[in-house]
């Protein structure tokens, strides 16, 4: 039997290259496609370093029609599409609103057009918890309704959502998940692989790992007044590599014969809220080293406290997160030590 082949757009990706591991070790055949806009290549010889497979790989652009129809005349029908490609950065999209709803709207539209013209009919999105913007309560389930987006990154994700459910009505043959994905951290516990943030990093982790690393001076805590056990934000932190089996048992779900299987949508988290400040305690004790940090202002738009309820993945797609935080905050700092040195 010829293995499944599975476009995956944005593969060169932090979330995106996780998952094209997961994807050929569970003997799928992934095709990535990256324009290397956020990413360059190193991840893409880390997933080679991990699986020994050479990675097929095409650059381009997602948003780009006919760039994308080359790919699939050449390749032959995909079984199935993931699509990571996309920009991720709430404060950049605040300050660049129309790259933002460009970018990530018409990659989109552009890959469902391709899709149906090919009759490629699963696709896999990448989703957020930003779609339920601060929720009412938590833990935060699926039927929680979505809030007024706190950044344009944040709507993009919202409309991306509200596309997919329009067309999969329009469309008997589409089957689609969207994955609401918490708040993903950590790195392969190879150390071949982890998250590469081309500037500044935004993100709490890298932040963390690279003030750790000496590449920034210290780390500063958005904010300790929050009305929260320790004063600063909560959020579900998951390991990068319980994210990317998350995606396969996704597309094994849509790959399974039978009805279709229309528009479905999951949280991806732990169920477990973790404190910014608890999770840069745990990385001092992982790491056994000190962290220059302080607290300081509140950073606008940040969600004060939410974490997943993970039961409808569980049930669903028989996928639950495997790993603690601790275990991705080991190997991030495993992979972050070896990036740093590499490039000193
Ligand atoms: C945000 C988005 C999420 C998106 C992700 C991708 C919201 C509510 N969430 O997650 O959907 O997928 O970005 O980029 O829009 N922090 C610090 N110091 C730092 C960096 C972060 O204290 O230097 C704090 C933040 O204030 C926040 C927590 O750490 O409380 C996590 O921040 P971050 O890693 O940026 O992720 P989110 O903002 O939760």
């Amino acid at each position: 039997m010829t293995s499944k082949k599975i476009l995956v757009t944005g593969g060169a990706g932090y979330i995106g290259a996780h998952t094209v591991v997961e994807l050929y070790t569970n003997g799928y055949s992934p095709v990535v496609i990256d324009n290397f806009s956020k990413s360059d290549r190193t991840l893409l010889e880390g997933i080679e370093k991990i699986t020994g497979i050479p990675v097929v790989f095409y650059e381009g652009d997602c948003a780009d029609k006919e760039f994308l129809k080359r790919v699939f005349k050449k390749e032959g029908k995909f079984d199935g599409v993931m699509h990571f490609a996309a920009y991720k950065s709430v404060g950049e999209s605040v300050e660049q609103p129309i790259m933002y709803y460009r970018n990530n709207l018409d990659s989109l539209l552009t890959l469902l057009e391709v899709m149906k013209e090919q009759r490629v009919n699963n696709l896999i999105f990448s989703s957020s918890c930003t779609v339920y913007g601060e929720p009412d309560t938590i833990p935060v389930d699926e039927q929680a309704p979505f809030k007024k987006a706190e950044s344009p990154y944040g709507a993009t994700k919202q409309m991306c959502e509200q596309i997919l459910e329009d067309v999969v009505k329009a469309d008997q043959n589409l089957n689609v998940i969207s994955l609401r994905y918490f708040n993903p951290i950590g790195a392969h516990p190879s150390a071949m692989l982890g998250e590469l943030p081309i500037d500044k990093p935004n993100n709490l982790v890298p932040y963390i790992t690279q003030t750790a690393a000496g590449i920034r001076e210290k780390l500063v805590i958005f904010g300790d007044d929050y009305d929260t056990s320790d004063g600063t934000c909560i959020r579900d932190f998951i390991h990068i590599v319980d994210l990317a089996a998350a995606h396969v048992k996704a597309i094994d779900k849509l790959s399974e014969a039978g009805e279709n299987k229309g528009y479905q949508y999951y949280n991806l988290g732990t169920g477990r809220g973790v404190s910014v400040l608890q999770l840069v305690k745990e990385f001092i004790e992982v790491a056994g080293i000190k962290l220059n940090y302080e607290m300081g202002p509140r950073r606008a738009g940040d969600v004060v406290k939410t974490y997943a309820n993970p039961t409808k993945a569980k049930n669903d797609l028989n996928w639950s997160a495997q790993y603690t935080a601790k275990d991705a905050l080991r190997d991030a700092w495993a992979w972050e030590k070896k990036i740093s040195t590499s490039r000193k």
